[in-house]
């Protein structure tokens, strides 16, 4: 242990916070820290959110998709909130393995788990300190070492960490319920995915990124590419059921398949975005980058064109699992219910739309605009001319359409 988290340690207490319907201890010196590695066990309040979401989508898998008892691994669980939060929640769990690398963090897990009362719960619960991989590659053996009655491999795994989720990803695909089962991915290296770090994304992710307007939603559909190849080199596939940023993160939650040829079937969802920074427009190819454009096909511009990919350029979200999500808000009763309608309601809305958005204010800027025309009055009227539009969670000052950008500068000049 660092000098700094023992000194810490020492000198610190635990203080009860609330969330959902679980009270749970921190580290009193943790409680008012900016989130960092250095805590003595990582709590972000701001990732309050990330936990409500997660225990909806958890819920609304076990309804929509789900056909077993539910085995959840939470393989980096920190004070174990999440996992207690989801126990609290869901009357579906059989096993539940909470994990933490950080021995304070395991202590405090069983701490929190005692004050809410988990110990007497009907689901079987394990606690460990392992590293990920090491718990991953523990529970793959087990299915494949017992052959007569066969444990059932978790339908749930939950990757949270620091940073990049890259190195876990493929232990994950060996350890969870190939048909079915549910991946929930975390990603806070957003630097990297939204382009501020191209060539670190081209080394974690395989895949090139851009720093654009809409670059929240490129680093999602990159995360989402590198997810679906890992899984197709573990002889699976993924559907993505719902992709969502939120406070510098990303998390994506997808199903399992196993089919060879529906996995072949879904390499059409691997592309690339062109884009033009001279005239805005953009446009998603399912070609090989041979087939790419070298010049703008509105502005004709040869030096103003750009790629990102290879990325996912397919449904980033499902609809089915959607609405029932919505339901499910309107059951619980979390401090975040308000934010999180709203952003599962532009979140339904994206479905069946076109990959990435226009931004408003800055179309309104290069157009030398001096009033930027209201949202509502702008979906109004591309609406009444004939086209999809929507707004979008990614970015509350944009528009996903299909209209073309010389139209939708014509009609902001209109407007
Ligand atoms: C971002 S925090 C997780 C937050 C937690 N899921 C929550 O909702 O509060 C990341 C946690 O992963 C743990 N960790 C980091 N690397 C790990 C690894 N390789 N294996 C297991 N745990 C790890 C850290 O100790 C830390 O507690």
């Amino acid at each position: 242990m660092r000098m700094k988290k023992k000194e810490k340690l020492m000198n610190s207490n635990l203080s009860t916070i609330k969330e959902g319907n679980a009270e749970f201890y921190i580290h009193t010196t943790d409680k008012d820290s900016i989130p960092s590695k250095s805590m003595i066990v990582f709590y972000n309040q701001k990732m309050e959110i990330n936990r409500d979401v997660s225990n909806l989508a958890i819920m609304a898998y076990d309804r929509v998709y789900n056909q077993h008892p539910l085995i959840i691994v939470d393989s980096m669980a920190a004070s174990g909130i999440s996992s207690i939060r989801i126990l609290k929640d869901c009357k579906n769990v059989k096993k539940i393995y909470i994990n933490d690398i950080n021995p304070i963090a395991v202590d405090l897990i069983n701490k929190n788990l005692s004050l809410n009362g988990i110990y007497n719960h009907p689901a079987h619960i394990e606690v460990s300190r392992k590293e990920a991989n090491y718990l991953f590659s523990e529970i793959a053996q087990n299915s494949y070492t017992s052959s007569n009655n066969r444990p059932q491999k978790p339908n749930v795994i939950s990757i949270d960490p620091f940073g990049t989720p890259n190195l876990y990803i493929d232990g994950a695909f060996k350890a969870i319920q190939k048909v079915d089962g549910l991946l929930c991915i975390t990603a806070t290296d957003t630097a990297v995915l939204f382009g501020v770090r191209p060539k670190s994304c081209i080394r974690k992710y395989m895949s090139k990124p851009l720093h654009t307007e809409f670059c929240k939603e490129i680093g999602a559909r990159i995360l989402i590419y590198f997810i679906s190849r890992i899984a197709n080199v573990n002889k699976m596939g993924i559907i993505p059921l719902l992709t969502f940023y939120s406070s510098h993160f990303l998390r994506v939650f997808c199903l399992t398949f196993k089919n060879r040829k529906k996995i072949s079937q879904y390499f059409k969802d691997y592309g690339y975005l062109i884009h033009c920074n001279n005239c805005g427009y953009y446009s998603t190819f399912r070609d090989n980058i041979l087939g790419l454009p070298n010049h703008c096909p509105i502005c004709k511009e040869f030096n103003h064109i750009e790629y990102a990919g290879p990325l996912w350029v397919n449904e980033i979200h499902d609809l089915r699992f959607i609405n029932e999500m919505i339901l499910l808000n309107q059951e619980f009763q979390y401090r975040n219910k308000k934010r999180i309608s709203k952003l599962l309601n532009l979140i339904q809305e994206e479905i069946k739309m076109h990959p990435f958005y226009y931004n408003i204010h800055k179309l309104s800027k290069n157009l030398k605009l001096s009033n930027i025309p209201k949202l509502d009055t702008i979906l109004t009227s591309i609406r009444r001319k004939g086209y999809k539009i929507s707004r979008t969670h990614f970015d509350f000052l944009s528009i996903k359409t299909n209209m073309d950008i010389i139209s939708i500068k014509n009609m902001l000049l209109e407007l």
